[in-house]
């Protein structure tokens, strides 16, 4: 099996504040990895170092075996591509400009869209069911809509590893089923590697292949699904007593937390 992401002894600090602790983990081509953890255990601070937009005060991360430190940026969009939690476009860009703003580490400065580019646009918002969006103004749409849109930009990259920081936590059960499912029909389908935060444990227990259990900074646990979500690990790393419900031994936990 490839590795894709090599995370080697990754240490980060905010202000000589430690927050990621010697943090190795090697990511699988192919894989739909979960990260986990409660609030400011640093999910998000390990992806940016993985985008590269923070910077390791120790440690390395290895794209296809290539140090990111090497690799420069719109080759790294190719690569790899990142939705952020919220993402907010301050100008009333339409839909379709906002998609085909993925493009931009396959233009040249100056250079205008392609046919390819609209061709590459255009499935990615068929795949996104956005296409029928693309004339609306970015602000006028839902957000799961715009959740979705903000994926198609990212599947415009034409990325290895889609990287997602919260994807589902603003949106309804039906918008949650559906991003999910959409991440998990592109790792399976197009075999994008899926590296993402989650705050919902059932979810991340449903979709993972592996899941990173993520404790001040350092990583508690890695493995499937039914190996890293114990009572134990649950109890430690979030400090509450849940049940654990096999349904169909199919070694997908559901979480239910005990009342207190
Ligand atoms: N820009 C910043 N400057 C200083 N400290 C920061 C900054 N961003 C985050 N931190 C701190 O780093 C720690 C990890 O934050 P991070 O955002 O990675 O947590 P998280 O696991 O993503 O949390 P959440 O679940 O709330 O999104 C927290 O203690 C946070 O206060
Ligand atoms: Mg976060």
């Amino acid at each position: 099996m490839d590795s894709i992401v090599n995370i080697k002894n990754l240490s980060f600090k905010y202000d000589k504040i430690d927050i990621l602790k010697r943090i190795t983990l090697e990511v699988v081509t192919g894989n739909f990895i979960s990260i986990l953890g409660p609030n400011g255990s640093g999910k998000t601070t390990l992806l940016k170092n993985i985008s590269s937009t923070l910077k390791p005060n120790n440690g390395s991360i290895l794209i296809e075996m290539q140090d990111i430190r090497k690799i420069k940026h719109k080759e790294l969009a190719k690569k790899l591509a990142v939705v952020h939690q919220s993402t907010e476009v301050h100008f009333d860009f339409s839909v379709y400009n906002v998609v085909m703003m993925g493009r931009f580490p396959y233009l040249k400065r100056f250079q205008s869209e392609s046919k390819k580019d609209e061709e590459i646009v255009k499935e990615a918002m068929l795949n996104t069911s956005t296409w029928h969006l693309k004339d609306k103004s970015i602000n006028e749409i839902s957000g799961g809509e715009k959740q979705r849109v903000v994926i198609a930009r990212a599947l415009t990259q034409q990325p290895k590893v889609l990287l997602l920081d919260e994807p589902i936590s603003h949106l309804d059960i039906k918008y949650q089923i559906e991003i999910l499912d959409l991440c998990k029909r592109l790792n399976k389908e197009q075999n994008i590697t899926v590296i993402t935060t989650l705050h919902d444990i059932n979810m991340a227990s449903r979709y993972s292949d592996y899941i990173v259990l993520l404790k001040e900074g350092n990583i508690k646990e890695v493995d499937v699904p039914h190996k890293t979500l114990t009572e134990e690990n649950i109890e430690e790393v979030y400090g509450i007593k849940v049940e654990l419900i096999n349904r169909n031994n199919d070694k997908r936990p559901i979480i239910l937390p005990r009342s207190v």
